[in-house]
Formats: structure tokens, sequence, C-alpha cells
């Protein structure tokens, strides 16, 4: 007798399972796609009731819904663990500053760049926030993620990092992508408290801190077990490593898990202050020194690195991503879509930068964007892998060799986008 399941998805000609059930991979793991030829999967319940050759699914299940995807190729969906896709407005303006010579820290001094957007945020209604960021949840959807983490810091007050939380929870449940949400009020000084950053960071750990947390118990996403993240930019002429360590430290506190902006543009010791925190993940990384590096393929923590911010800065210095793998660590991709260094929804385009100036080969760039992320977001047990009782969140890409995910760019390959075992695109 043959088990019933909602659904059979066959006619693979790859599919890549990207299984790590324990631990993301490292080193040389991250080669490890778990290539299957000719393969199918078994759909019930929005979960993955079984994964391998279709002969073999075939053989043990049946379905009234079949679905042939005619040899091309199936992939889990990505996510993306690093994003600020929350905001109002844009930043095209800067762009063509850009262009003409600035560079982005210097218009951030100029009371540019973050502080422009937390201006176009503050004014907007909670609505405008969702309706402008479901067009560009809509954009990472179609191109294949269906899983992103959030980050609030567009606010930088009480009221507005709020509102940005109550944004992110209403996305959440009208929106296919399941997101994460990450609080980040230190993520530049406001200018109520300019040249005192001290002052802000009290007010962040005294007011902002509690209240967030206090969202976050009566929120859905900890009744879903979906933890919630304190991050920090930790940079020179944003915050200190020591006010950085104070606001993580306090979040860690009150149940918050751990993220930090560390070594995006000066090395302040961020590294080994994020993981004496027990960081989940470190993120940005462009100017680490091997001896960060090597403290970091000694921990746990997952090392995300962020190509498409060196690519849209006009930039030709990228992370050291190739030592970061071959010393030892988990490394993850991210697009950091955000309206500043990274206008970027799509994790395709960011797999074509690391591999071309990064020197990951696809199946590492691959690894990076599904399950090490998933395990860059603390949702490794749901997503970023095709395995059984996972959720059913999958890809099928117009191709008949994964690699073309990377090696092509410019086009969108995914062409087929399922999340919880329904077809969204
Ligand atoms: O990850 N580096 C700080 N934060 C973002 C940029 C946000 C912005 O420019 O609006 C980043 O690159
Ligand atoms: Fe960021």
């Amino acid at each position: 007798m043959k088990e019933n399941v909602d659904m059979i998805v066959l006619g693979a000609r790859q599919l890549l399972t990207c299984t790590a059930p324990h631990s993301p991979l490292r080193g040389e793991q991250m080669q490890q796609v778990g290539l299957i030829e000719n393969g199918a999967l078994a759909i019930h319940d929005g979960r993955i009731a079984a994964v391998g050759e279709q002969d073999e699914i075939l053989q043990r299940y049946q379905s009234a819904q079949q679905l042939d995807c005619g040899g091309k190729v199936i992939t889990p969906a990505f996510v993306d663990p690093h994003t600020h896709v929350v905001y109002a407005g844009d930043r095209v303006a800067e762009f063509e500053l850009r262009i003409k010579g600035a560079s982005y820290m210097e218009i951030m001094q100029a009371g540019g760049g973050i502080l422009s957007t937390m201006r176009a945020t503050r004014a907007a209604t909670v609505q405008q926030l969702v309706d402008e960021t479901t067009v560009r949840l809509h954009q990472m959807l179609r191109a294949g993620t269906t899983t992103a983490e959030v980050k609030t810091g567009y606010g930088l007050d009480t009221e507005t990092e709020l509102k940005l939380l109550q944004a992110i929870e209403l996305l959440d449940k009208r929106h296919p992508i399941t997101l994460i949400p990450t609080f980040l009020p230190a993520h530049a000084v406001p200018p109520e408290h300019e040249g005192r950053p001290d002052e802000y960071i009290q007010l962040i750990i005294d007011e902002m801190l509690p209240q967030a947390w206090a969202w976050y118990q009566q929120s859905h996403f900890a009744a879903q077990n979906i933890p919630f993240f304190i991050d920090v930019f930790c940079e020179e002429g944003v915050f200190t490593l020591e006010q950085s360590h104070r606001v993580l430290e306090a979040g860690k506190c009150l149940g918050m898990q751990v993220k930090a902006h560390v070594d995006e543009f000066a090395h302040l010791s961020g590294v080994p202050m994020a993981l004496s925190l027990d960081a989940t993940s470190v993120d940005h990384l462009d100017v680490t020194p091997p001896e960060d590096i090597a403290i970091l393929a000694q921990s746990d923590v997952v090392a995300i690195v962020i190509p498409t911010v060196n690519f849209n800065l006009g930039s030709t210095h990228f992370a050291d991503a190739r030592a970061i793998i071959d010393s030892g660590a988990a490394l993850a991709l991210t697009t950091d879509m955000n309206p500043g260094s990274a206008p970027c929804p799509a994790m395709p385009m960011a797999m074509a930068v690391t591999c071309r100036y990064q020197k990951l080969l696809p199946s590492e760039a691959l690894i990076a964007s599904t399950i090490n992320a998933a395990y860059g977001v603390g949702l490794a047990d749901r997503v970023g892998s095709l395995e059984v009782g996972k959720w059913a969140d999958f890809l099928i890409v117009d191709t008949t060799d994964y690699r073309h995910l990377a090696y092509q760019f410019g086009a969108n390959l995914v062409e087929v986008v399922f999340k919880h075992g329904q077809q969204v695109i």
C-alpha cells in the first residue's frame, strides 16, 4: 500500500537537499549540496514527507496532485539572514552623490544615510510602512526568498522603533515570507542625542529594550518559537566596542539572541566581543583580520558576509570569505536588502557576486544561502534544507544545473516558489 500525500513534485533533473541536521556546514563540508539526480519530493501538511529519487518516491507514495517540473532543478528556498527591508522612502539621490565621489560614511556623517531614512520612517504610518515593504518583500519572494530576518533601526526613538516592530508583525502575518525580527535601535545616533551617544545608549537600555521585549513576548513570534534578536552597528564613528557590548549584553539579559554588524569599515574587535556574548551571527566582516577569523573558526557562530554592499558601494574590497571557509568557519550569505548600502532583494545576485569576487564555488554559495543562513537566524530546525519534517519551502529553478544560479546573473531563474507546501509564485 502506498501512502497518500497532498502532493508529489517530480521530474527534477537535479534536486539539492542542502542537508545539515545538527550544525551549519563548515570548511570543505560547504561543498556538500546533497545532489539527487531525477529527484522528487512528497509533501504533506505543508511539510516534507519524503525526499529522494523519483522512482523510490513513486513506489512509496501516491497523490491526486502531481507536479512535474520537466527536468528543471529543485533547491530549498533561500533564507536571507540580514535585511533592513522595513523603511519608508528611498536613497536614490545618495546613489547619485556616491557616483560623483562621496563615500557612504561621508554621506552618513553629513546627516544623510541612515538618518535620512530615519526621517522618512518617522513620518510614515504603520500602514505606509507595510504597503511600501510589501512591494519589496514581493521582489524577494520572486527571487526565491521565503524566510528573512528583518531589523528595525530606522526609528531611533522608542515610538518609531516600536512602530517598526508592529509593522514587522503585520507583514509576517500578511505576506508568505516568514520574518524573524531583530531589534536594532543602536543603528545610528539620532539627532536628539547628537554628540551624546552614551545618553542614547542609556535610553536604549532603560526604555527601548524593555518595551521591545514586552512586545515580543505578546507577539505571535514568541508564540511560534521564532527568536528575537538584538543587533548593533559597531563601527568607527557610530558605536564603540564598549557601547556595542553594553547594548548587546542588556538585550541578551532580557532573553534576546545576539547579532552584530562588525568590521564593515574599521576593525574594532567586534568579533571577539560578540562571541563573548554567544552571538548567533557576526555580520559584514569586510576588514576582519586573520586572528579574528581564527577565533570564528573555533566557534559555533555563523559568519555572514555581504558582497552586495561592496558591489553597491562600487568597492573592489570584499570580506575574505575564502579564508573564513578555509579556516573552518561556517559562512552564510545575505543581500542586506536596505535603501542605502544594498538595495538588492535577490539572493542569486549575492551568489553571483560572491563567486566572482570572494571565490566561492556555486555549491558553497548555495549552502551559504540556504541551510547555513537558516542557522544564522536560529531557524534551521524548520527551513534551509529539504529534509523530512521541515517546511516544504522550495524552488523550481529554470535550468538543468544548479550552478547556473550563480553562473548567470541579471535574469531571474527562479520560476516557481513554494511556501509551506503552497505555490506562492
Ligand atoms: O548593513 N551598516 C549598517 N547598516 C546597514 C546599512 C543601512 C543603510 O545604509 O540604511 C548595512 O549595511
Ligand atoms: Fe545591516
